[in-house]
């Protein structure tokens, strides 16, 4: 794991927004809508960790963070590695203290075009669920126990229409997204009580290098900015009193959040 240092300026202006020194970890937050998520969470006073496989990309977002006035981290890892993962939860709370905010969006398809079932590999399949499903669930379980020894925390799941509906073709990529679900529902279960809770948010279609990769005919006119859907998912993190623990949401029912002064 390669650690680089953009921590913001004392003096920013980070500290004004709802969010306001809470500590979040993100996931795939180097492109797409885990940069935008951290961008966002940032923007609201957050203080951000973000992880991703490309160090030089995710340290260029982490930095575009820092030059706007707020506080980010960046830990090049791969979710799917266990001997990576296990060192981010530490290295994360050294860098901005014990994570309140958990978010896994790190994800893959596996490879495309998106093959058939009858097509898959097996080990094409246990990439995405390592990755998907595995990696959430080490680095969960090393950040949920010490949120559930701190008696607060919460953790979101960032899944995909593919967990409740079965496309052909998005057999590894949805199975891992319905058992990431399922995660989400076991974790609220389980830590009902101690102050920390869970959630999965389906955010809908963006346009991303996933979902170009996915479907490339797509007009990218008509899938969402994954900068609105941040928007969205972050207004409903910096409402804790309207989180409801166990929830399975879809970003496009979300309101927003008035802008930031
Ligand atoms: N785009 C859509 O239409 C859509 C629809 C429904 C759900 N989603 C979900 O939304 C989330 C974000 O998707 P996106 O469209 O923003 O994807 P994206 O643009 O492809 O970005 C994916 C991010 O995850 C990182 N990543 C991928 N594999 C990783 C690994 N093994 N370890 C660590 N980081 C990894 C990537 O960086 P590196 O390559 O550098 O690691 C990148 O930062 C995903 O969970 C996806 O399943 C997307």
């Amino acid at each position: 794991m390669d650690q680089h240092d953009s921590s913001g300026d004392p003096a920013s202006t980070s500290g004004a927004g709802p969010l306001a020194g809470r500590t979040a970890l993100i996931t795939g937050a180097s492109q797409g809508l885990g940069k935008a998520l951290a961008e966002e969470l940032a923007r609201q006073g957050a203080h951000v960790v973000m992880v991703a496989r490309d160090a030089a990309a995710l340290e260029a977002a982490a930095q575009a963070i820092q030059k706007r006035g707020g506080v980010a981290h960046a830990l090049a890892a791969d979710i799917g590695d266990k001997d990576a993962v296990h060192p981010l939860a530490g290295a994360a709370a050294a860098l901005v203290g014990p994570i309140d905010l958990l978010i896994h969006n790190a994800s893959t398809l596996g490879p495309t075009p998106l093959p058939l079932l009858l097509d898959t590999a097996c080990e094409d399949l246990e990439r995405v669920l390592a990755v998907n499903v595995v990696g959430p669930f080490r680095l969960g379980k090393i950040i949920a126990g010490s949120m559930a020894l701190r008696g607060t925390g919460l953790l979101v799941h960032i899944s995909s229409d593919a967990a409740v509906n079965a496309y052909p073709g998005w057999g590894a990529y949805g199975l891992s997204k319905a058992a990431l679900d399922h995660l989400s529902r076991t974790w609220a279960a389980e830590l009902d009580g101690t102050g920390v809770r869970s959630i999965s948010i389906d955010p809908g279609e963006m346009n991303t290098k996933m979902h170009a990769d996915a479907i490339p005919s797509a007009d990218p006119a008509t899938l969402a900015d994954p900068a609105a859907v941040a928007a969205r998912i972050v207004a409903l993190l910096a409402r804790p009193e309207a989180i409801v623990n166990g929830a399975r949401l879809e970003a496009s029912s979300l309101s927003m959040l008035p802008e930031a002064s």
